[in-house]
């Protein structure tokens, strides 16, 4: 059967040209363009890669029309109902579901890496106690370069694994340390008959003065959320640990750089971005105002939640959340939240108003991840940082994919220049 090909007509030039159509097991085909500039002296052009397919990878596919998101092919649905965080983990990077005993090895072997450096306790001193904790978190993960030298070396396999588990493992006590500074607490230590989601609240929550019992219900719920926010495909915190990664800098380094792109609020900072909206929209009456702001082209405010690049239909993650949320929120005994109440009523004006129907614009992972944080106890400032805990394996996943990829090269991609062709320099005071 003869290759699918793509052809290329260039006006002014005499000869047309033809690109191989590469197809993948599921989803678009792509058109390889890698040798377009060599053959035409052309780049294409494509600002925010609405259109381009940037890598080869096989841990995460999603379906934006059909609002699918399978990990190594397996639903999220399915993975969040019945595995637990470490498992998630484990099938990102080695790519099948662990038997029993690769389970309880990766669980052995992740818990007895999650404490961190006892110097590194103070990094956190140098903050000021308001400072985000993304912020911190940004400082902190980058500074794990200077402390784990020996899982540096990413021509390595052995110590590339050592580092992608120091990172799974110790992320929950970093992230818990910049939690407890912020409130002004001591920094309490992971214990290790706790389960990952268990351990980390109770890192988070636990105080010297007396026994901290985790609620396994809430736990289990933290692990669900951890496994919702583990990978998804080529956003654009994942790219920019891609590209770091790709001029063969340190696994710690890249995963700094994927937090600091990650905190935006187009990305993961819209977790935070959405529970102050609903605080701003303040009650249920409002939300007509705030509808018509999100549709005004002459406005910047965005409904903080709604919209995704990929997903034209319903975020399968933001269906698990909302039942997560009602799960935690009636665990807890909390009736009527009045944060809630605006978040449904609005996300049921929005899905019938025919500008967010127009624009496919359905809730995504971030639109009930606020409310359900904030009933687990954690401040707003923390929650991108939750975020960032859990993204840590796919980051990992596709960083460790990037490198072992025998095609792999540095990422570096060129413009189109529209500013001033050659001109001489001029002396000032000719100016
Ligand atoms: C995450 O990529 C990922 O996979 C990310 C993520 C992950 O797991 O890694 O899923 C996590 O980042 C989820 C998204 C969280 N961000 C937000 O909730 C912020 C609000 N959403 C928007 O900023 C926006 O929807 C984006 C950034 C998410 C997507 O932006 P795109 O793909 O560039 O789409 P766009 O901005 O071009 O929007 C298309 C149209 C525009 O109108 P037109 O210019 O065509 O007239 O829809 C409008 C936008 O104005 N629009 C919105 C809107 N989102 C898009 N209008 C009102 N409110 C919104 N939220």
């Amino acid at each position: 059967m003869t290759k699918p090909t793509a052809k290329l007509e260039i006006g002014g030039q005499e000869e047309g040209h033809e690109f191989e159509v590469l197809k993948g097991s599921v989803g678009p085909d792509v058109v390889n363009i890698t040798s377009l500039y060599k053959d035409t002296g052309m780049f294409t052009y494509d600002p925010g890669f609405t259109s381009t397919a940037s890598c080869e990878s096989k841990i995460t596919y999603i379906d934006g029309d059909e609002g699918i998101l399978l990990h190594r092919g397996y639903p999220i649905e399915q993975l969040a109902e019945h595995g637990d965080f470490l498992e998630t983990c484990y099938l990102l990077l080695y790519g099948e579901l662990p038997t029993k005993a690769q389970k309880e090895d990766f669980d052995y072997r992740v818990t007895h890496h999650t404490m961190v450096h006892e110097q590194m306790n103070r990094f956190f001193t140098g903050f000021r106690r308001d400072a985000h904790p993304m912020a911190v978190m940004c400082g902190v993960v980058g500074a794990m370069s200077a402390f784990y030298h020996d899982s540096t070396d990413i021509s390595d396999p052995h110590q590339r694994m050592v580092a992608s588990l120091r990172m799974i493992a110790k992320m929950p006590t970093i992230a818990a340390m910049a939690y407890k500074y912020h409130v002004g607490q001591p920094f309490v230590y992971p214990k290790n008959e706790l389960g990952y989601a268990a351990n980390f609240l109770h890192m988070c929550f636990a105080v010297p003065c007396e026994e901290y019992k985790v609620n396994p219900v809430l736990a289990r719920a933290m692990e669900r959320i951890f496994i919702l926010h583990a990978d998804h495909e080529q956003n654009a915190s994942t790219s920019t640990v891609r590209l770091a990664g790709s001029s063969g800098a340190n696994p710690f380094a890249c995963i700094a750089a994927g937090i600091a792109c990650l905190w935006g609020p187009a990305h993961g900072g819209a977790n935070e971005a959405a529970l102050n909206m609903l605080d701003e929209i303040g009650s249920v009456d409002r939300i007509p105002e705030f509808i018509d702001r999100a549709k005004d082209k002459n406005d910047p405010f965005r409904l903080m939640g709604f919209g995704h690049r990929v997903y034209k239909n319903y975020d399968p993650r933001a269906k698990i959340m909302q039942k997560t949320c009602h799960e935690v929120l009636s665990e807890l005994g909390i009736k009527d939240d009045p944060q809630l109440d605006i978040a449904m009523e609005l996300e049921r004006i929005a899905l019938t108003d025919e500008y967010f129907i127009e624009k496919k614009l359905y809730p995504n992972i971030d639109f009930y991840s606020g409310i359900t944080l904030k009933a687990l106890g954690f401040p707003t400032t923390m929650f991108t940082v939750l975020f960032a805990l859990a993204r840590t394996v796919g980051w990992i996943a596709q960083w460790k994919e990037m490198i072992e990829d025998p095609k792999q090269k540095i990422g570096r991609p060129r413009q189109l220049y529209t500013g001033a062709t050659q001109r001489d320099y001029v002396p000032i005071a000719k100016r």
